[in-house]
């Protein structure tokens, strides 16, 4: 085989971002609307493709695991994934460029290993990461994330999540960085604020099951709160939140690192996705998708 083809896809964080990284449990959703496909071959021409840097530490541990040469392919990626915007590129990239690395070598691939190797790219492109990307850009439902671990979540809801991206452009390094500092800086408000995530996901999961999107997008804007006192809202980002609310969103929220980046908002019912996407792009968001939770799950 000269030519090893693999793909994943973006990701959007319901509720639990950052908190998730101190322990507590998170909830995320795949976004297979926003693919990334990879393709590795034998190095012959020597043009490498794009490669960031988590992505070649993660197809290198690979080489190395399967024992062959770690000189020996290049990688060519297309990332369908906005990078910087808080919706899983990083992860999403080298997810696709592991699985094309071992259909090249026709290793098989278990999801314990992917992820391992994903996650040794992540701790190069984030710094300390939770493990909740790389688990959502390789699931093919929505996701309980916690501990590490993943198992897929129950979702009965007529409702559609809309993604908005600022266009600002950020690093989840930086805001990982800023709410560990603020963490560490009182630890009676750290206990508080992470037993609150803690409650705020565990009723999400209850929400989705239960089809409550009014009890969802309670949740949704409580955990906005929660982000925004950590100091990773950016003013872009509140905009957007106010907008979607305004619109008749049942809840809107940052999701994924935050400090720009992307806002998700709840349309329920899911036809309302259309109307709230026009009035995110009215108030200034540069793009915007959606996600039907039916279809999701
Ligand atoms: C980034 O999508 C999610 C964060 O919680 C970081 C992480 O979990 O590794 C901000």
């Amino acid at each position: 085989k000269s030519l090893g083809i693999g793909s994943a896809h973006g990701k959007v964080i319901l509720v639990g971002e950052h908190t998730v990284v101190h322990g507590t449990p998170a909830i995320a959703f795949p976004v297979p609307g926003l693919r990334v496909s990879a393709s590795v071959r034998r190095h012959v021409t020597g043009q490498k493709g794009v490669q960031p840097r988590g992505v070649e530490t993660a197809v290198a541990g690979a080489l190395r695991r399967w024992n062959r040469d770690i000189e020996g392919v290049d990688v060519a990626l297309h990332c369908g994934v906005p990078p910087g915007r808080g919706l899983g590129a990083s992860a999403a990239c080298a997810t696709a460029a592991v699985r094309a690395a071992a259909d090249l070598h026709r290793v098989p691939l278990d999801a314990r290993t992917l992820h391992e190797l994903v996650q040794e790219g992540e701790h190069v492109a984030h710094g300390r990461a939770s493990g909740v990307d790389a688990r959502a850009v390789a699931a093919d439902t929505p996701i309980w994330f916690a501990g590490g671990t993943a198992r897929p979540l129950a979702v009965e809801m007529d409702a559609s999540l809309v993604i908005a991206d600022t266009g600002v452009t950020a690093s989840t390094c930086d805001a990982v960085r800023r709410v560990r500092t603020h963490l560490a800086a009182s630890p009676a408000d750290r206990e508080r604020t992470l037993g609150r995530a803690a409650v705020l996901v565990e009723a999400a999961a209850d929400d989705l099951a239960a089809g409550d999107a009014t009890g969802l997008g309670l949740r949704m804007r409580d955990f906005h709160e929660l982000l925004a006192a950590l100091g990773v809202s950016a003013p872009a980002v509140d905009r957007l939140v106010a907008a979607a609310l305004a619109a008749g969103a049942a809840g809107a929220k940052l999701t994924g690192g935050g400090l720009g980046g992307c806002v998700l908002a709840l349309a329920a019912p899911a036809r309302d996705a259309a109307g709230l996407r026009a009035a995110l792009e009215r108030a200034g968001a540069v793009r915007t998708w959606s996600v039907p939770l039916g279809a999701a799950s």
